[in-house]
């Protein structure tokens, strides 16, 4: 390993990981590279670091380019330890550094690494920050992959330093995608589809938040730092995440017994986030409804969403009647969740959930969500008091998983 020149005063400060690498409960058989940089301005910048297990060999390598010492900033775009694992090792002798990231990732890096004593500087969307001579421009890119990421851009330079994102798992000596001597697209394709897809309408917000930039070269941290045709490796991620109006035809239904009228209203927040997220929706208030009918419906359907007012301890209204006919229905397959207002316990929740499991369905709560997306959230089974407007929120944002969901499975 030894640090590579990029261009005028940017270098590469990486590690090439030969391993097959454990990652994310998959096996990277080509390997990965670890890519941090080294800006050399007159206030000397790193932007992420390696995989923990190299710190020692990255300080090493750094300490021939730069002594740490006289480094000013160290920018953390993602605090994976793939990223920042040798923050730790730096941060002890780059001294007179401060740690340049978002509000949560200052949050965590602090708890993860013990760094409560150093200087963080927070920066949010759009933030600038001199660095010598040279500006970094900062865009927080929420949940691509995890939630405190964001990405780095230099200005002057027209580099965009992405982390994870326009990243490819490979390991390969040359830093180049012009002097790649494998065919690599497949692989950058296969890493969008499995880290970055769960998130797409994250990545067209990403796409839409870098349209304004010029962008000559692309410097992601893993695999090749693409230097050739970078507009076209973002034109790939605006085709795999962009769901075009023939591929529209995800279902969902979503029906439900009120009492108050406050079940009603989730169900047409649910409605406006499942639309958002592109699944054609019908509801279904089972006051006025043939059951057959919306049974028909949620068989033909991709997913389904019941709710109902708790009562007595128990559901309202047709609910259970129609939960019950749904056992004898080929379900296999769908998905199904849970919703519902109340007042004090809220049990009619978890009965639709009992329901809904025992009749086949593929159930989608915070652990499904979360297993599925990494995506660490409290939205299903819906359970709002009432219905005041951070519950309402809460049920556009369930919706809009809810569809995501359906269209990524
Ligand atoms: Fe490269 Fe999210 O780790």
């Amino acid at each position: 390993m030894n640090y590579k020149k990029i261009m005028e005063d940017i270098y590469w400060v990486g590690k090439v990981d030969n391993r097959k690498v454990p990652f994310h409960r998959l096996i990277l058989e080509r390997g990965t590279t670890y890519n941090s940089y080294l800006l050399k301005t007159k206030l000397p910048t790193v932007i992420d670091t390696v995989d923990i297990e190299f710190s020692r060999e990255y300080m090493e390598n750094l300490t021939k380019a730069i002594n740490p010492e006289e480094l000013r900033y160290i920018v953390i775009n993602h605090v994976e330890p793939d990223h920042s694992g040798a923050l730790p090792a730096l941060a002890a002798r780059a001294k007179n550094a401060n740690i340049v990231t978002t509000e949560l990732g200052a949050s965590l890096l602090k708890d993860m690494y013990k760094l409560h004593n150093r200087n963080f500087i927070i920066v949010r969307d759009g933030d600038e920050l001199d660095i010598g001579g040279k500006t970094l421009k900062f865009y927080e890119t929420p949940y691509l992959h995890t939630e405190e990421t964001m990405v780095t851009y230099g200005v002057e330079d027209k580099v965009l330093f992405p982390c994870d994102i326009f990243s490819t798992h490979i390991a390969s000596n040359e830093l180049f995608n012009d002097l790649a001597e494998d065919e690599y697209v497949e692989d950058y394709k296969t890493y969008y589809k499995l880290i970055m897809s769960p998130h797409r309408l994250k990545v067209r917000d990403m796409l839409e938040k870098i349209k304004e930039l010029d962008i000559k070269i692309i410097a992601p941290s893993h695999g090749y730092i693409l230097r050739h045709n970078p507009q076209e490796f973002i034109r790939i991620y605006d085709e795999l995440s962009d769901i075009k109006e023939e591929k529209m035809d995800k279902k969902v239904v979503v029906v439900y017994s009120t009492m108050t009228g406050n079940t009603a209203k989730l169900a047409a927040r649910l409605e406006e986030g499942l639309k958002g997220a592109g699944v054609k929706t019908t509801v279904f208030d089972l006051k006025n409804a043939e059951l057959a009918e919306v049974r028909e419906k949620i068989t033909e359907a991709d997913g389904v969403l019941i709710g109902s007012s708790t009562r007595y301890a128990d559901m309202v209204g047709n609910t259970e009647n129609l939960l019950k006919s749904l056992e004898n229905e080929e379900v296999k397959g769908k998905f199904g969740a849970a919703f519902g207002s109340f007042g004090w316990s809220g049990e009619a929740i978890m009965h639709i959930e009992d329901y809904l499991r025992k009749a086949g369905f593929t159930i989608i709560d915070n652990r499904f969500i979360l297993h599925s997306s990494g995506v660490d959230t409290q939205v299903f089974p819906l359970r709002v008091k009432f219905a005041g407007e951070e519950g309402m929120k809460l049920a556009q944002k369930a919706g809009r998983i809810f569809g995501e969901m359906v269209l990524t499975h």
